[in-house]
């Protein structure tokens, strides 16, 4: 048996040493990069679910009403939420992968850098985690949150959670054209052609210059050209570009096209307000996407 099958879970107790055929996430992705082959049509990309039900079931009906057959997810399946194990199980069912966010880090080995509430909701989902009775469904969900990806690649992208450079926490924000152009030029550095990130929860495209243009600046799809680009896919549970709406991006054959789907947010506002772990500000920053 090995450690991430172990019962210490339910005890409270977390493996911070991999087993070895099992690798640390930083050194041995999970899956093969075949499996974000784009070959048989187009690929949905989601990040940031955070843990609001809500805004994934819509996400993916949407996704369903598409005919899309492929997603992946960048990280941050859990944390800030109401609902992480109905999020992470749809994420097991229904992604060919999910990338390491810096939430999920968090529940799984420790909250680094984190504010109060967020930590506060870290180790509330670790709870939640471990409170399941049924020990099958506990192992899979944590040994699938223990070996996520960090980065993952294909003939077409690389993709990341947070950058090329720092991949569970660097942030890339819009205005680091400005502020950082060294950091922008270290990342641009560092893929070919395509990359795709999440994090910041704010949706665009980063171009070399450094530029960057949010999705209406380019009727929410950006052609695909010889040109390096990283996409920021926004997010789908906890959106900060003050459009409550949930965030994805699906990649075309010529082109990344920007998506947003309305849903019940009172409803995720409302299921924070009943968790005294949570705060409060969690859910109501829902309400207008910040
Ligand atoms: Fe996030």
């Amino acid at each position: 048996m090995t450690q991430v099958e172990s019962d210490n879970f339910a005890e409270g107790v977390k493996p911070h040493v991999f087993p070895r055929e099992e690798a640390a996430p930083e050194t041995k992705p999970t899956q093969a990069p075949a499996a974000i082959s784009t070959g048989d049509g187009p690929l949905a990309i989601i990040s940031d679910i955070h843990a609001n039900l809500e805004a994934l079931t819509e996400v993916l009906a949407e996704i369903d009403r598409q005919g899309i057959k492929k997603i992946v997810c960048l990280g941050d399946v859990v944390g800030y939420g109401p609902n992480p194990l109905e999020c992470i199980d749809l994420v097991m069912t229904r992604c060919e992968f999910s990338l390491m966010g810096n939430h999920d880090f968090a529940i799984f080995f420790e909250p680094y850098n984190f504010n109060q509430a967020a930590e506060n909701a870290a180790y509330w989902t670790r709870t939640q985690f471990e409170n399941d009775t049924d020990r099958e469904r506990r192992n899979k969900r944590w040994r699938y949150l223990g070996t996520m990806p960090t980065r993952m690649n294909n003939h077409r992208f690389v993709c990341f959670h947070g950058s090329p450079r720092r991949p569970i926490n660097e942030y890339v924000f819009p205005d680091d054209i400005y502020t950082a152009p060294q950091k922008m030029a270290a990342i641009f550095d560092r893929f070919e052609r395509l990359c795709f990130v999440g994090h910041t929860h704010v949706p665009g495209v980063f171009v070399p210059d450094p530029d960057f243009y949010a999705p209406e600046e380019v009727n929410n799809r950006y052609t695909i050209s010889s040109e390096r680009a990283m996409i920021n896919v926004g997010s789908v549970g906890q959106p900060r570009d003050r459009n409550p709406k949930a965030s994805f991006a699906i990649l075309h054959d010529d082109s990344v096209e920007f998506v947003r789907v309305a849903y019940d947010v009172q409803a995720t506002v409302d299921k924070v307000r009943a968790i005294d772990a949570l705060d409060n500000f969690l859910g109501a920053r829902l309400l207008d996407g910040r």
